[in-house]
């Protein structure tokens, strides 16, 4: 295997709206759709899409919803074999709203996927054995993401942490985790201000590789992508593209830098596969549903 992501894996239930409802507010919606979602699944079928070998290591629920998403997801170009059916929990599920911009609000009950715990770990160690790159969230316990990205290490895989949802890290995660990769709202949660800009952006990174992380990359949505190691540092330009639903672009960023890190292209060109993976991901409706082929991403590359 070349990427193993350990993670969440959740059905979404998205409905397409004119606007966020307000409080205490009906609408009605155009659109209603259900596929499979997750941080963690959605990154995995990213890199899987792009041509990589990629394993993804998580758990559903003993449900309607765990069966129907193994159902969806068995065409995937992704070894599913480390998913573990959990009797005990309901398996991961997202409500999620996409408005007329594209914008999306997302809850997620996360069921199985706060259940982890060591067999995440040993399952990671063995898949981790021919692995190049670790994909880890914040949408499964911490504590064993970490575990797994102590193993990474030792295995000598390079790991990327997706401080997703946002919440404040322990020490020991910057230490552990080789790339972080917050958008605004999350760098905000870990340094203390919204970066609004690429001055910023290069502030909040050098505040994260102060703390250990060797690569800080800051994602500021439709502004484009900055990023900073102790050798480079540098901005992405938004690609232009016609977005629909930005339901999961962040997790397509990860998965192309993930791809593309793993293939040893230089770090550069690797933000570049991130952000383009994360503008075609916008194009299409559905969190992993709307991960693009390899070939679309190389004729976005080729056309900017
Ligand atoms: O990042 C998008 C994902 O967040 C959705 O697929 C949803 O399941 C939540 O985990």
């Amino acid at each position: 295997m070349s990427v193993v992501v350990l993670g969440s894996i959740n059905m979404d239930l998205t409905t397409y709206v004119p606007r966020l409802p307000a409080p205490g507010e009906t609408l009605f919606g155009s659109n209603f759709i259900t596929v499979p979602g997750g941080k963690g699944f959605n990154q995995a079928v990213a890199a899987g899409r792009l041509g990589t070998t990629t394993q993804f290591i998580g758990r559903v629920g003993e449900d309607a919803f765990g069966r129907g998403v193994i159902d969806l997801i068995a065409d995937e170009p992704v070894d599913i074999s480390g998913i573990l059916v959990d009797p005990d929990s309901s398996t991961g599920l997202a409500v999620i709203n996409v408005d007329a911009q594209a914008e999306n609000s997302i809850i997620v009950i996360s069921g199985a996927n706060m259940a982890h715990d060591a067999r995440e770990v040993t399952r990671c160690r063995e898949a981790l054995r021919t692995a190049k790159v670790l994909l880890l969230q914040l949408e499964s316990p911490l504590d064993i993401s970490l575990a797994a990205a102590q193993a990474a290490r030792e295995a000598g895989a390079l790991v990327i942490l997706d401080p997703a949802p946002a919440k404040p890290l322990p020490a020991e995660a910057y230490q552990l985790c080789h790339i972080l990769t917050p958008n605004e709202l999350e760098a905000e949660v870990l340094v203390g201000f919204r970066p609004t800009n690429q001055a910023e952006a290069a502030q909040a990174a050098s505040i994260l590789r102060e703390r250990g992380v060797e690569t800080a990359v800051i994602k500021l949505g439709a502004q484009g992508v900055y990023y900073q190691s102790s050798q480079e540092s540098g901005f992405v330009e938004p690609f232009p593209v016609k977005a629909i639903d930005t339901v999961a672009a962040g997790d397509a960023f990860n998965g192309g830098l993930a791809v593309a890190l793993a293939e040893k292209r230089p770090l550069a060109e690797a933000i570049r596969w991130g952000a383009a993976t994360g503008a075609l991901a916008t194009t299409k409706a559905g969190a992993s549903s709307a991960m693009p082929t390899r070939a679309e991403l190389m004729k976005l590359l080729a056309q900017n």
